[in-house]
């Protein structure tokens, strides 16, 4: 059977897939910050465009993809869904286990999946600049790789501790060009209050998101852009899913265990959400797994409460798993997992059983990174081989028990621009840190108190 299943570029998908319908209880709405209650879509029109707030609450199952959106996709799309017949081997497992390979696109993950359509839209409505933040660097990249296709100037709060340890990411969006500060950064109120504070932060992605907020929100020509989380931001990642399910069909298989990285939820869901609505639809049932790191637990030790997406209290309220915004996670070389809360829509799945969620610390997670290098030949990201050490167990348990189970991994990026952490790792300087449970405790007392 062949290794790689590819689709033509007749067989892009013409629409996205959105789970809202399919939800068995419909999601909470997100809460004004300061009112406490439900936010109105035009109170979000200071910061995103129309079309996106549509979409956010939308509850159509399908949506169109513009065709200036699928131009630009065809540029590396279909992503190839890959057979890893050479790890199989080397495991000795009777799994099947295949990635969806997100790593070929020109930034290198699955980021530029939402960032194209974002800066189509906000192109559309006369917006001539997105801020954002980045942690990995990945977000940062697509979004300076998007704008510049649709001629928009872009503007990237990058997690400082990722800015010292990825300088070519910066690079890479200066290529695009993209304009990089480190976050905590000079440059906003928000930002200067963090340094007074704490002149030595590493930064989080909740601090960065809330000074690419303050930019966008005093700024008349710019909007925000984020790049996980959100609705819209799920809805546009479903590509990557919708195309795996026509691969796994031209293959006659389906997948008995769906494993995904989780930062803020966005290409796990891409991935899963399809294949989630035939186990919602009673048609079939895989096992859908979420892996999280055990230094930032959000799934797997967070609360489901109302909490803010950033660490200033601008965003709404949403209800998610959370650490707290307050929740400053160590600086571990998965830089784009480091966050305090997770999407509403992905949550919502796990509180109802229909998602599984585990957590694993970084010196096994590197190991099955460097095994799946060194038989498929593609180094993963940090946060990617999260999923690949998830898929690594489940295909030894496969050869405990004997099942033939078909594995499929979400592979969401390549690591050229990680190789400090694994070179850390190959010297044995990585750090195994498990969160410890007090520090969550202290972290969520700060949580808002909403009847
Ligand atoms: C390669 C890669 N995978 C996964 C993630 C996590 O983000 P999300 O959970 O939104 O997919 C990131 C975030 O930066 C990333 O760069």
């Amino acid at each position: 059977m062949d290794t790689k299943i590819i689709l033509s570029e007749k067989e892009l998908p013409e629409a996205w897939f959105n789970i809202q319908p399919f939800l068995p209880k419909p999601l909470k709405l997100p809460l004004h910050p300061q009112t406490k209650e439900p936010i109105k879509p035009e109170d979000l029109l200071p910061i995103f465009p129309k079309a996106l707030i549509e979409q956010e609450v939308s509850q159509e199952p399908y949506i169109p993809i513009p065709e200036p959106v699928r131009e630009v996709y065809r540029l590396w799309r279909p992503t190839p869904l890959r057979r890893a017949y050479r790890l199989e081997k080397a495991l000795g497992t009777p799994a099947r286990i295949y990635y969806k390979d997100e790593s070929v696109s020109p930034p290198g993950s699955h980021k530029p999946n939402t960032a194209v359509a974002q800066a189509y839209y906000n192109k559309v409505e006369g917006v001539e600049r997105l801020a954002t933040e980045t942690g990995a660097g990945q977000w940062g990249s697509a979004l300076s790789f998007a704008c510049k296709l649709f001629g928009l100037r872009c503007t990237v709060y990058m997690v400082k501790v990722s800015y010292e340890q990825k300088p070519y990411r910066k690079v890479l969006m200066g290529i695009w060009g993209g304009e990089v500060f480190p976050s905590p950064s000079e440059r906003t109120n928000f930002g200067r209050q963090v340094l007074k504070e704490n002149p030595d932060s590493p930064g989080t992605l909740g601090i960065a998101i809330s000074e690419a907020i303050e930019d966008a929100a005093t700024h008349e020509d710019t909007n925000y852009a984020l790049g996980s989380v959100l609705n819209h931001v799920l809805l546009h990642q479903s590509i990557i899913g919708l195309e795996a399910k026509k691969q796994m069909k031209l293959v006659e298989d389906y997948p008995d265990v769906i494993v995904g990285c989780v930062g803020g939820g966005s290409n796990f869901a891409g991935l899963a959400f399809p294949f989630a609505k035939d186990k919602l639809e009673g048609k079939k049932d895989p096992e859908i797994i979420a892996v999280e790191p055990a230094s930032c637990p959000t799934l797997t030790k967070g609360l489901y409460r109302y909490d803010y997406a950033d660490t200033a209290r601008m965003t709404p309220l949403i209800y998610m798993y959370t650490l707290g915004h307050t929740f400053v996670p160590p600086g571990i070389h998965a830089g784009g997992l480091r966050y305090h809360g997770d999407a509403p829509l992905l949550c919502a799945l796990v509180e109802e059983g229909v998602i599984k969620a585990r957590a694993y610390t970084q010196n096994p997670v590197f190991e099955a990174a460097v095994l799946f290098a060194q038989t498929e030949g593609i180094v993963p990201a940090p946060e990617t081989a999260h999923a690949i050490k998830a898929g690594i167990d489940e295909a030894l348990k496969c050869k405990e028990t004997g099942q033939e189970k078909a594995i499929l991994i979400g592979f969401s990026g390549h690591g050229h621009f990680d190789l400090a952490a694994y070179e850390n790792y190959l010297q044995g300087k990585l750090t195994d840190y498990e969160y410890p449970e007090e520090k969550i405790k202290e972290a969520l007392k700060d949580l808002p108190q909403i009847p």
